[in-house]
This record gives structure tokens, C-alpha cells and sequence, in this order.
């Protein structure tokens, strides 16, 4: 499974870049609008920092104007990932992008009906929101079931990229799915470090360490 940071917020991707385990990362307008930075500025420092794919999401709503967005955003840096709002508009720029080669990550999906779509326009990624269907009182991690089942039985090549995630729970619920990707807000992916038995449990471990009075690296050591 791959883990994208859901964040706009640079400082917080080199630091979670640093660990080794993120793949890729995803933005969108309120992600940007809270960075407070120019957007292309953003979306080229986050590219230089993670090798992966940076989702930029196009602002406009009519297919000739989202076509050129997409076009100048996959414009700034090579592993831009080209976002499109779950729209026939969206849709139609989708199909036209991913015609050409870039990828594109349709977004604000909220239905299986909505999915199968997306992947009939190429879609190199789809987001389905769990978290803001959980909000209004549905299962958002049906929708994913769906979906995965839905892109098996025809064998579609886009990937599920869990969104609106709000917790361990709903990474774990997605990978027992079979999931491709989740992207997780920083939060989150900290959270998922965290059990209180592995607090717990070194506590010991260096408490009894400490009784021995050894050390693992000396003098001796130090050559290796
Ligand atoms: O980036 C799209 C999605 O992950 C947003 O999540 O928390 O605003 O529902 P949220």
C-alpha cells in the first residue's frame, strides 16, 4: 500500500519524507489556501522534495479552461499528478490529460457510479472521501469495498486513493480492502507510530538496560 501526505505544508512533508515511507503527496485548494504560498511555488518545492506523485488540483470548472490549468499545473515539475473535481467537465479533462499521458487524480468522489466513471476516463487515481461520508452518517469505507471490486471485475488500471481519512482505523480498513493508496494528513501517519503497550514495553526494556551498566557502543566499537 502507498502512504501520500494529504498537506500543503512543506516543512511537514520533508519531515515525513525523512522517514522513508511516503510515496507521494496530495493538495488541493483549501490545502494550498492554508499554506498561504503562491501555488505553483508550493507545488514545485513539494515536487523537489518527494520523487513520487504531487497532486495539483485545477481551480476553474469548464473543461477548456480546467485542460489549460492542468496543462501549465503537469507543466511545473514532472511527477505532477493533475487533479480534477468528479465533474463532466472534470471528467472530460480527465480523459483528455490521461490521452496524453499525464496523470490524473479525480477527486470528490462520492459514489461507485461516480468511480466507474472516472476509470472509463482514464483516471491514473481516484479519491473517494471517506471521512466526509462518515461526517453525514454513511460508511465510507463501503464506498471503498465498491469500488475495489468494481476495478477488479473489469481489471481497471486506476488506483483507489483512499481520501478524507481520519484516523489509524480507516488505514487499516483500507488495506484490509485491498486499498492502493491512502493519503493520510500528517497527523495521522504520526498516530499510527503510537500503541501505549510499545511506550510501555521500552520503558522496561531501557529500565532493565540500565541495571546492567553496559553500553553497546565503546571504544571498542567505534572502528566498525
Ligand atoms: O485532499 C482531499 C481529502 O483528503 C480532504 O480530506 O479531511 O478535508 O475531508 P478532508
Amino acid at each position: 500500500m502507498k502512504f501520500f501526505i494529504d498537506t500543503a505544508d512543506v516543512a511537514e512533508i520533508r519531515d515525513l519524507a525523512s522517514t522513508g515511507l511516503v510515496d507521494g503527496v496530495t493538495t488541493n485548494p483549501s490545502l494550498i489556501a492554508k499554506s498561504g504560498r503562491p501555488m505553483a511555488e508550493v507545488i514545485a518545492e513539494i515536487c523537489s522534495v518527494v520523487p513520487g506523485p504531487v497532486s495539483a488540483e485545477v481551480t476553474a470548472t469548464d473543461h477548456a479552461t480546467m485542460l489549460r490549468e492542468g496543462r501549465y499545473l503537469a507543466s511545473i515539475a514532472g511527477n505532477v499528478a493533475v487533479k480534477v473535481p468528479l465533474t463532466v467537465d472534470g471528467l472530460k479533462t480527465c480523459k483528455v490529460l490521461a490521452d496524453a499521458g499525464t496523470p490524473v487524480n479525480v477527486t470528490l468522489c462520492f459514489s461507485p457510479a461516480q468511480a466507474l466513471l472516472a476509470a472509463k476516463a482514464g483516471a491514473a487515481y481516484i479519491s473517494p472521501f471517506v471521512g466526509r461520508l462518515d461526517d453525514i452518517g454513511a460508511v465510507g469505507m463501503d464506498l471503498i469495498a465498491d469500488i475495489v471490486e468494481i476495478y477488479a471485475a473489469y481489471d481497471y488500471k486506476t488506483a483507489v486513493l483512499v481520501a478524507s481519512v481520519r484516523g489509524p482505523l480507516h488505514v487499516v480498513e483500507a488495506a484490509k480492502l485491498g486499498a492502493d493508496v491512502v493519503t493520510l494528513p500528517p497527523s495521522v501517519l504520526r498516530q499510527m507510530y503510537k500503541h501505549p503497550l510499545t511506550d510501555k514495553g521500552l520503558e522496561a526494556f531501557l529500565a532493565d538496560w540500565a541495571k546492567t551498566g553496559q553500553s553497546i557502543l565503546g571504544p571498542e566499537t567505534d572502528a566498525a
